[in-house]
């Protein structure tokens, strides 16, 4: 039965009540320009949020992430929701073989966002390309998949199976700080980064979009790195690694004992890393897809004019799963008001 937005204030499956999360919403949301038409209903994102991105047509520079709705589907059942208010969906990180993930607990709710440890939970490459992407309507948005290795090896085989598939571009996940190989180890290394997506270039001529780690000294290199490497864009940042104790017991709380820090407290560390490697791409007309964080149209401006071309919006869906035609109308107004014809004049 379909539920609305209120209604559908429940938490993800294995998470906590979300409450901070939600009242720094509604103080952001009671802030946001709003667009009446003349009727005073509210009005469709006008085509100037329309954008190119890696070739893709984006009708929003909103991306669902990685993660934070499944498989596309997750959110469909939402009255109100539809995958046409965002400009792509990346899919949950995919692997090689199916992964069962961590054990619990694999949230937690902090200060001003959640820490996660998802590890990874995922059916495996063949399934998704065999029996989910099928199920995907194509003709409402674009669908990102996000690979996930261990080994350069897996990364090449995840990559290789999405190529041969109606995905419209693949997301290298070298900076997941939630499993034990791969991922992350991959991230903070730009040798290693390099290498993963040089391999990955030698598989698909599909967009490749390469995900940097904000646990690195120096993320300006790695960008450089991948993108000499081949990488077509990038996506800014992913998870800040962090971990809680529960003083009670003395124990972490998080069963895989770190996590991957997201939400409205990463917003400030996400933004600078957006303006180091924006720096860096610029030069080389390399996209970002800017995240961490972002819950009003407000913030996604801030990351636009911080250099990113798209923005990325995960966390915020927990608490508010129909948040994103407030920022299309957000940022509609924000360039009506300021005469600017298209979402592209922000960045520059
Ligand atoms: C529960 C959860 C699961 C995630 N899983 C993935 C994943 O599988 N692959 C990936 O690249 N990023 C993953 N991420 C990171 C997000 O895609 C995003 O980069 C990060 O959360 C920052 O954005 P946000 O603050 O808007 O959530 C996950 C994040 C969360 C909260």
């Amino acid at each position: 039965m379909p539920v609305d937005g209120q209604q559908y204030r429940r938490s993800p499956p294995d998470s906590v009540p979300g409450k901070q999360l939600r009242d720094n919403y509604v103080m952001n949301a009671a802030l946001e320009p709003r667009a009446h038409g003349a009727s005073g209903a509210w009005m469709p994102p006008p085509a100037s949020l329309a954008l190119k991105f890696c070739g893709m047509d984006f009708a929003s520079p909103i991306v669902l992430l990685s993660g934070c709705v499944g498989f596309g589907e997750e959110y469909t059942r939402v009255a109100g929701f539809s995958n046409r208010d965002v400009g792509a969906i990346c899919l949950k990180g995919t692997t090689g073989k199916a992964r069962l993930g961590n054990k619990p607990h694999r949230v937690y709710e902090t200060a001003n966002g959640m820490l996660n440890a998802i590890g990874l939970q995922n059916p495996g490459v063949d399934h998704v390309v065999r029996h989910i992407l099928p199920t995907l309507d194509f003709s409402e948005t674009r669908f990102i998949a996000n690979a996930s290795g261990s080994t350069i090896e897996e990364y090449i085989e995840v990559v290789a199976r999405f190529d041969d598939s109606p995905i419209d571009a693949i997301e290298i996940n070298i900076s997941c700080p939630n499993v034990k190989e791969g991922g992350v180890q991959f991230g903070n290394s730009p040798e290693m980064s390099a290498r993963v997506v040089a391999a990955c270039r030698k598989v698909t001529k599909k967009p490749l979009i390469t995900k940097l780690s904000p646990n690195q000294t120096d993320i300006q290199e790695n960008a450089r790195r991948v993108i000499e490497a081949g990488t077509d864009g990038l996506a800014v940042i992913n998870t800040v690694m962090g971990m809680a104790i529960d003083s009670r017991t003395g124990t972490p709380v998080l069963g895989n004992r770190q996590g991957g820090l997201s939400g409205p407290a990463i917003k400030p560390i996400a933004l600078l890393k957006v303006a180091q490697v924006s720096e860096v791409a610029r030069a080389h007309r390399i996209p970002i897809i800017g995240q961490g964080g972002i819950t009003t149209a407000t913030d996604a401006i801030e990351f636009l004019i911080a250099g990113a071309t798209a923005v990325g919006v995960g966390t915020a869906l927990f608490y508010d799963p129909l948040v994103c035609p407030k920022i299309n109308r957000g940022i509609a107004e924000f360039l009506n008001q300021r005469g600017h014809a298209s979402v592209a004049a922000l960045g520059s």
